[in-house]
């Protein structure tokens, strides 16, 4: 067991630009502490399963990466349900979004573009522990125009809301679920316990998504 709790501090200067690509200014080194997704304080714990079940998953969730990187077509479904958890979140990082400031867990995800979060106003969310993010609640949180650089770099994964110039996101998955809504900056807080405010970044670009459909939290 204290294998798979796996509370590792690390620096991640380069890694952050992964976990949050979009990232506009940068503070230098910032530690975190990542939990992993079968650590008994990840969100997805099941104190049912035994070890050699959590191995088995392990493994699979490897090949389904595996086959993704060299053929993402032959993806399974359940490969691509990755943005909240599934195959791409091996670890997850406590993080801290808004003013005032709402803890959520994100996922160290090396390989979505956008970090998204369910927000209200919720037409379409999947059941989640944390309270869903209310951006009105927050005096930091801004949208982006349709024409600003963090926009134009979503590329065919960017709609406009024209009526108000709102960069929008819409990520659409091999099992015919999506997640979309306004594409907007926020202040995020990577938080570890040795050091609660080490890691503060005032400008995320992030998906504030109203409607999420699909099984991301199982
Ligand atoms: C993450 O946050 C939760 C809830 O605040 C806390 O119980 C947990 O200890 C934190 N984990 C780490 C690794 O900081
Ligand atoms: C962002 O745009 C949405 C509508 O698309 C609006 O409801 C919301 O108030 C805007 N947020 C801010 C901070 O301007
Ligand atoms: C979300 O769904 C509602 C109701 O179906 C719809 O009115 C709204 O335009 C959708 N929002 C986005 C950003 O697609």
């Amino acid at each position: 067991m204290a294998a798979l709790i796996s509370l590792l501090a690390i620096c991640i200067t380069a890694t952050l630009q992964f976990v949050f690509p979009f990232v506009e200014s940068n503070n230098g080194c910032v530690t975190a502490d990542l939990i992993h997704r079968d650590s008994p304080l990840s969100p997805l714990y099941s104190p049912s399963e035994t070890n050699s079940e959590r191995f088995h998953k392990a493994y699979l969730r490897s090949i389904s990466r595996l086959n993704n990187h060299f053929n993402p077509k032959a993806a399974s479904p359940e490969a691509l349900q990755a943005p909240m958890v599934s195959s791409g979140g091996e670890y997850f990082v406590n993080i801290s979004i808004g003013t005032p400031r709402v803890e959520l867990i994100g996922i160290a995800d090396t390989a979505s573009d956008l970090t998204w979060i369910q927000c209200k106003p919720c037409y379409k969310c999947y059941k989640q522990n944390p309270p869903i993010f209310d951006p009105k609640e927050s005096s930091t949180s801004k949208n982006i125009t349709c024409q600003s650089e963090s926009c134009l770099r979503l590329e065919k994964d960017r709609r406009c809301d024209t009526s108000r110039n709102t960069c929008q996101f819409y990520y659409s998955y091999a099992d015919g679920s999506y997640t979309t809504g306004n594409v907007g900056t926020e202040v995020f807080v990577i938080s570890s316990k040795t050091n609660p405010d080490q890691g503060t970044f005032p400008n995320i670009v992030y998906g504030c998504g109203n409607n999420n459909t699909g099984t991301f939290d199982e």
